[in-house]
């Protein structure tokens, strides 16, 4: 379970450009949890994100995870136990390196330099062979001249090799063609629920949003203005959120990336 309590975060703190991204944000997310976040540009949905995994450290508030409390630990120190996954397809790998050599570096956690054992290799092929998108078959390739959406179905398996405690997905399809995003949207459905993870999903398209996971949650101006639970979310149509966040949110009507499919 991890308790998200009065979490704050203000970037450019006692200036003109003071902006108050996450404003006394609470939040309890359970075990198992799979919560898709939609909310306008600007909203704090990538703040919230960037403090759950250490990038930012938030002004005020806590966060405690599996009962410890983590709000100060450094990124380096959550990485073992948080998956992050962005829109940008090359953020998450590292492209000179092979595939397998990604792979060894996201599962032993940085210590890849010793020969991959063949062990390690068949555990790799199958995990590859699951997505369906012949990488199996890739392992000596340099991730560099993968498709986007194959570099961001590799990261996904990185990022779950060995289960994390969280995994944070920020818009992670949105750079995609249609037919890559859906694959990999397929995909993490898959692996959230296979796993059985505990996962954050950002994204702009509000049919995604009340098509997956068990709770949905609306942020306006850093802060939680709707948390509906699967049998809520069942009940909604894309016009009835779109309803409910023209009554929040009727200066960010102009949202173009807020995609009504
Ligand atoms: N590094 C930063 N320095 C200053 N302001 C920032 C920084 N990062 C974000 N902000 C501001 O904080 C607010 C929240 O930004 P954030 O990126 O979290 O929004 P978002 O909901 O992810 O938006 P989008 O849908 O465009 O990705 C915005 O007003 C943004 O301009
Ligand atoms: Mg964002």
């Amino acid at each position: 379970m991890i308790q998200i309590s009065n979490l704050t975060k203000v970037f450019n703190k006692g200036t003109i450009n003071e902006k108050i991204a996450i404003d006394h944000l609470h939040l309890t997310i359970n075990d198992s949890d799979f919560i898709c976040i939609i909310g306008a540009n600007g909203s704090g949905k990538s703040t919230l994100l960037n403090c759950l995994s250490g990038a930012m450290i938030c002004e005020e508030g806590n966060i405690v995870m599996n009962g410890k409390n983590i709000t100060l630990n450094s990124q380096d120190r959550r990485a073992h136990e948080i998956g992050y996954l962005f829109q940008d397809p090359m953020a998450g790998t590292a492209p000179h390196m092979s595939v397998e050599e990604n792979l060894a570096m996201a599962f032993k956690n940085g210590s890849w330099l010793s020969r991959i054992k063949e062990k390690d290799r068949a555990f790799f092929k199958e995990k590859l062979k699951e997505l369906d998108m012949g990488l199996e078959d890739k392992l000596k390739m340099e991730v560099g001249v993968l498709s986007g959406g194959m570099r961001q179905a590799l990261t996904l398996v990185m990022n779950t090799l060995k289960k994390p405690s969280l995994l944070l997905l920020d818009e992670h399809t949105a750079a995609l063609d249609p037919q890559s995003a859906d694959k990999v949207l397929q995909l993490t459905k898959k692996t959230v629920e296979e796993k059985d993870l505990t996962c954050l999903m950002v994204t702009h398209n509000m049919q995604t949003a009340l098509d997956l996971g068990n709770r949905l949650i609306m942020m306006h101006e850093g802060r939680i203005i709707l948390d509906l639970n699967k049998e809520e979310k069942e009940k909604m149509s894309v016009e009835d959120l779109v309803r409910l966040f023209k009554k929040h949110a009727e200066k960010d009507l102009n949202n173009d990336r807020m995609l009504l499919l």
